[in-house]
């Protein structure tokens, strides 16, 4: 059983604006309440820093229910905190001891830029839905809802996929800050529906060429961003992900769909590091995404290999 109060010392990220150098600022607080949740003791903590005349520290929150995908921050090297999947909202003060040192922290990532101390411009996520993260409807009365059938465990893997509050959880825990879980739960809700299905090709080529254009790095099977991910959003999206952006580079003739206006906010941003996607240079519509253009050249290579091989093999094999 907790004590009901305890004294931590926070290690927090003050950075007074974007591009700011940033420092971590030590700050004592005494008699926490344990069943306080961590925004709450935030709360608490600017409310004094505010009677002292100093900047309360600014932080990201919504719902405080775990539900809206607005709060996050990383509590002693771990997106969201050591809860397993939960969110930073959910948190609470019972899960330290007295005496703890508490470091907090904004995302990390190339795509996220630092908007002041723990906020950051999750704004890139939005722009990767607008690409296609929908389905487009006439208007007219709402179909009913048994018009299609759909069989329940293709409905509760797209209600898995669905679960996804786009926190950007996956991306700040992310080695190369890739958003492939993010994508990978937004085309996947869509993807397993037939509802989904008439633009799946566009929206899997123009999802992933807008992921790239925004600057956000490769997946390359780390695992960290379902280890973190507040709502267990599974890597299985991934593969599928990856099986629908395949499918759609050679078997349809499906356009990519990005917004030039991206082309200009990339340049800006994107500061690519060695094994990071480059921004495209021109403001035309880009043709290739790079991530996923990187699996499809990688497997046509692969596959031309084995053809030559298998070609060399029959040629020798039938002058032995
Ligand atoms: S996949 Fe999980 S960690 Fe990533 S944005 Fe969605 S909810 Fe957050
Ligand atoms: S404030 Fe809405 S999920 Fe945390």
């Amino acid at each position: 059983m907790s004590t009901d109060t305890i004294n931590i010392t926070l290690k927090v990220w003050r950075q007074e604006r974007p591009g700011d150098k940033g420092r971590f600022e030590t700050i004592p607080v005494s008699g926490v309440d344990s069943h306080m949740s961590f925004l709450e003791m935030l709360d608490t903590v600017n409310e004094k820093l505010i009677l002292e005349g100093k900047d309360p520290i600014a932080f990201d929150n919504d719902c405080r229910e775990g539900i809206c995908g607005t709060c996050g921050c990383v509590v002693d090297g771990i997106p969201h905190g050591p809860n397993k999947a939960m969110t930073l909202c959910q948190l609470h003060m019972r899960k330290f001891a007295d005496g703890d040192v508490i470091a907090v922290e904004p995302w990390r990532a190339r795509a996220f830029k630092v908007v002041k101390d723990l906020m950051v411009d999750r704004s890139p996520l939005d722009k990767i839905i607008q690409a296609g993260g929908y389905v487009s409807v006439n208007t007219g009365s709402a179909p009913d809802a048994n018009a299609i059938p759909i069989p329940m465990e293709v409905a509760e893997k797209a209600m898995d996929a669905a679960a996804c509050i786009g926190c950007g959880a996956c991306v700040a825990t992310c080695p190369n800050a890739s958003a492939m879980l993010f994508v990978s739960a937004k085309v996947s809700q869509l993807a397993l529906l037939p509802q989904g299905r008439p633009e799946a090709a566009q929206r899997a080529l123009s999802m992933v060429a807008t992921m790239d254009a925004l600057a956000f790095g490769n997946c390359t099977n780390h695992k960290a961003c379902e280890a973190v991910c507040p709502k267990e959003v599974s890597i299985v999206n991934i593969a599928r992900l990856n099986r629908e952006f395949f499918k759609a580079g050679v078997a349809s003739d499906a356009e990519v769909h990005l917004n030039p206006a991206l082309v200009p906010e990339t340049e800006k941003r994107a500061k690519p590091t060695a094994g990071a996607p480059k921004a495209p240079k021109s403001s035309k519509p880009v043709a290739k995404s790079t991530s996923g253009g990187m699996v499809l050249t990688g497997s046509i290579y692969i596959l031309t290999f084995l053809f030559v091989l298998g070609f060399i093999w029959q040629s020798l094999a039938s002058f032995l």
